[in-house]
């Protein structure tokens, strides 16, 4: 049986469309799946190496947990943690950083991008990301990493790792993670990038139809469709990308025929997305609402998976040290 695992940061007010549709969405189904076991955390010591306010902090974690939840992934069928209650993530990345090629570290795109983008900030924490990425995976001896485009080199890193380690202390301690890659890639209402929170660009999961709407009318089409009369093209427009995710298939194609054909504006191509839209969110909305209502619902699942993650994370510790001649005392 495969052993999934994933995360995400918790940034912003819970989370957006995009992680959604491109992750969150696929990951319930993996899990509706029943062929496998997962494990999913909220990984709040990977959001440490960007600006973050510790005041706030703990209520983005507890959001993003109670996101998970209301996007369907039902604790009973899978682990939900924070990855911070788990000490041994952090012990096992440093342990993994004296394996860790420094060669493939030093070529991590997001490093590059991330490392430009915040010039005067950058932590060597930063840099070791991956690292801990790695040790994420392989504390659980995770097998399958639900995971966007942006993440298969992290991926990458995580198997080469795992593979050094192997070799070096002659042990199939770790098995190697493969990526399942995540079929939508979102992109944000600016038309430009994907959809992400540091972009600015996002339409946040939990908010009211109104708030979505207003989003969803503001947002970037086909740039060449300066007027209702000229065709667009579906396949550089952010909508469509929506759509594709949320309208049924036939629809789709009425929808792409029609865009081109200039028989719709984008206009109407917004009013039918924010329908679709609707349909994936009201019950989303009503599982958010209804464990708002009972908080200690959440701490209390969160606390479970932690306990559960703790056992798995121990067993897969006393492997460690002793392969690398960590003596018990
Ligand atoms: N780096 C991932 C992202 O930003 C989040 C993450 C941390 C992760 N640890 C992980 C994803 C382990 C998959 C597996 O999206």
């Amino acid at each position: 049986m495969a052993t999934i695992f994933s995360g995400m940061q918790p940034t912003g007010s819970g989370l957006h469309l995009g992680n959604y549709l491109g992750a969150l969405r696929q990951w319930v189904q993996l899990v509706e799946s029943g062929q496998h076991r997962a494990i999913f955390a909220v990984v709040d010591a990977h959001a440490l190496t960007a600006d973050y306010d510790p005041k706030t902090f703990p209520q983005k974690v507890y959001d993003t947990a109670l996101t998970y939840l209301a996007a369907g992934l039902d604790p009973s069928k899978c682990t939900l943690f924070v990855q911070s209650d788990v000490k041994e993530h952090t012990e096992l990345a440093w342990y993994l950083s004296c394996v860790a090629p420094m060669g493939e570290l030093s070529r991590m795109t997001q490093f590059k991008e991330k490392s430009e983008q915040y010039k005067q900030s950058v932590n060597a924490g930063l840099f070791t990301y991956p690292i801990l990425m790695a040790a994420d995976i392989l504390l659980y001896k995770g097998t399958l990493v639900p995971v966007g485009a942006d993440q298969i080199q992290h991926l990458e890193f995580a198997r080469d790792t795992a593979r050094h380690f192997n070799k070096r202390y002659g042990k199939e301690l770790f098995p190697e993670p493969a990526p399942h890659p995540l079929r939508l890639r979102i992109k944000g209402i600016d038309g430009a990038e994907k959809m992400s929170k540091s972009r600015g660009n996002t339409i946040e999961l939990l908010d009211p139809p109104n708030a979505v709407w207003k989003k969803l009318r503001g947002a970037f089409t086909d740039p060449q469709r300066a007027t209702r009369e000229i065709g667009g093209r579906p396949e550089v427009c952010n909508l469509f990308t929506m759509h594709q995710a949320v309208t049924p298939e036939a629809k789709v194609a009425e929808i792409d025929r029609d865009c081109r054909s200039a028989a719709i504006g984008c206009g109407d191509c917004k009013k039918m997305l924010h329908e679709s839209l609707e349909v994936e969110l009201v019950p989303l909305r009503a599982k958010a609402e209804a464990l708002r209502a009972q908080p200690a619902r959440v701490d209390e699942i969160l606390r479970d998976g932690g306990a559960t993650c703790r056992r798995i994370a121990g067993d897969t510790m006393r492997e460690v040290r002793s392969a690398m001649g960590l003596a018990a005392r």
